[in-house]
C-alpha cells in the first residue's frame, strides 16, 4: 500500500446488485461521484474512489465503509492514470465523475484555465477509458458524465457545454469500439454539489432551478441512481441518460 493509498478494513455487508463486483469511481470522493460510491457500496460492491486531494480521499473512504479503497490521483495526468490503474489491477465497471467546471464565457476565460478544464474533464476521462478498459471484466461497463450543457446554450458554459458535447459523442463511438464493455454516460442537469459552488451558489440555484419542471435542483444520490442503473442494465449501451429534472424538455 502507498502512502496516497487509503483503506478501510470494515466487513462488506452481503448481498446486493453489485455483490462481488468492483467498481473504480474516478472522482468518487465529493458530490456525485462520493453518492455514486456510496450507492456502490450499498448495493455489495466493493469501491475504488480516486481524486486528487488526499485528504479528501481520506475521508471519502473513511465514511463508505465496507471495504472501500482509495487514491490521490489527478486523472488529467496521464502518466498518474496509467499507474494508477495499474495499481488497481482488475475491475468490473468505471465511473469518472471528477471535473473542475470554469465557468466563463468565450471572451472572459483565461484559455490557459479553458485547457486546464479540458485535461481534467475530456481528457480525463479519455485517460480512465484508455487505462481502465483493458482491465475490465466480462460483463463489465463504464459509465462517463458529461452535462445538458452538451445540448443547451448556457450563458457562461462555453467550454463545460463544448467538453460535454465532446464526452457524450466519445461515448457513443467508445460503445461501438470497446464492445461488449458496455459504455454509456449519465448527463445531469443542475445538481447540488460542493463543486458547484457552496451556499451562495446553492442559493443561485435553487432560484434558477424554480423555473424547470422539477422546481429544484437534483441531489447527488439521485443521479448516483441512474449510475447504479447503468452499472447493472445489461441491454443498456451507448446510452445519454438525462437526469435533469425536466431542464431539456422546458
Ligand atoms: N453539479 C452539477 O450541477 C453538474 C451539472 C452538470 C454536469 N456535472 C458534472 O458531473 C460531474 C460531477 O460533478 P460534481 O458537481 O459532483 O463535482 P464536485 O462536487 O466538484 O466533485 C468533483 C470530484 O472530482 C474530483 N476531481 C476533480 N478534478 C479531478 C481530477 N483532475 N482528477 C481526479 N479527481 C478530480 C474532486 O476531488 P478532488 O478535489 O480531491 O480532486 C471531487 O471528488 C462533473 O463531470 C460535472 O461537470 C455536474
Amino acid at each position: 500500500m502507498t502512502q496516497s493509498q487509503a483503506t478501510n478494513t470494515a466487513s462488506r455487508p452481503a448481498g446486493g446488485r453489485l455483490a462481488g463486483q468492483r467498481v473504480v469511481v474516478i472522482g468518487g470522493t465529493r458530490g456525485i461521484g462520493f453518492a455514486a460510491a456510496q450507492a456502490v457500496a450499498a448495493e455489495g460492491g466493493e469501491v475504488v474512489v480516486a481524486s486528487r486531494n488526499p485528504g479528501h480521499v481520506a475521508r471519502a473512504v473513511a465514511a463508505l465503509g465496507p471495504s472501500a479503497s482509495g487514491h490521490a490521483l489527478d486523472i488529467g495526468d496521464r502518466q498518474a492514470a496509467a499507474a494508477f490503474f495499474a495499481q488497481v489491477g482488475p475491475f468490473d465497471h468505471l465511473v469518472t465523475t471528477a471535473a473542475q467546471v470554469l465557468r466563463k464565457s468565450l471572451l472572459e476565460a483565461d484559455l490557459d484555465e479553458a485547457r486546464a478544464s479540458f485535461e481534467g474533464k475530456f481528457w480525463g476521462q479519455v485517460h480512465a477509458a484508455r487505462f481502465g478498459a483493458p482491465l475490465i471484466r466480462p460483463g463489465g461497463s463504464i459509465v462517463l458524465v458529461s452535462g445538458i450543457s452538451s445540448r443547451r446554450g448556457l450563458g457562461g458554459m462555453a467550454f463545460p457545454s463544448a467538453i460535454n458535447g465532446a464526452i457524450e459523442a466519445l461515448s457513443r463511438s467508445l460503445a461501438v469500439s470497446l464492445a461488449p464493455i458496455r459504455v454509456n454516460t449519465v448527463s445531469p442537469g443542475y445538481i447540488d454539489t460542493p463543486g458547484h459552488g457552496g451556499a451562495e451558489r446553492s442559493a443561485v440555484l435553487k432560484k434558477v432551478a424554480a423555473a424547470i419542471p422539477a422546481g429544484r435542483p437534483g441531489r447527488p444520490e439521485e443521479v448516483a441512481q441512474a449510475i447504479v442503473y447503468l452499472i447493472t442494465n445489461p441491454f443498456s449501451t451507448g446510452t445519454v441518460l438525462d437526469i435533469d429534472g425536466g431542464h431539456l424538455a422546458s
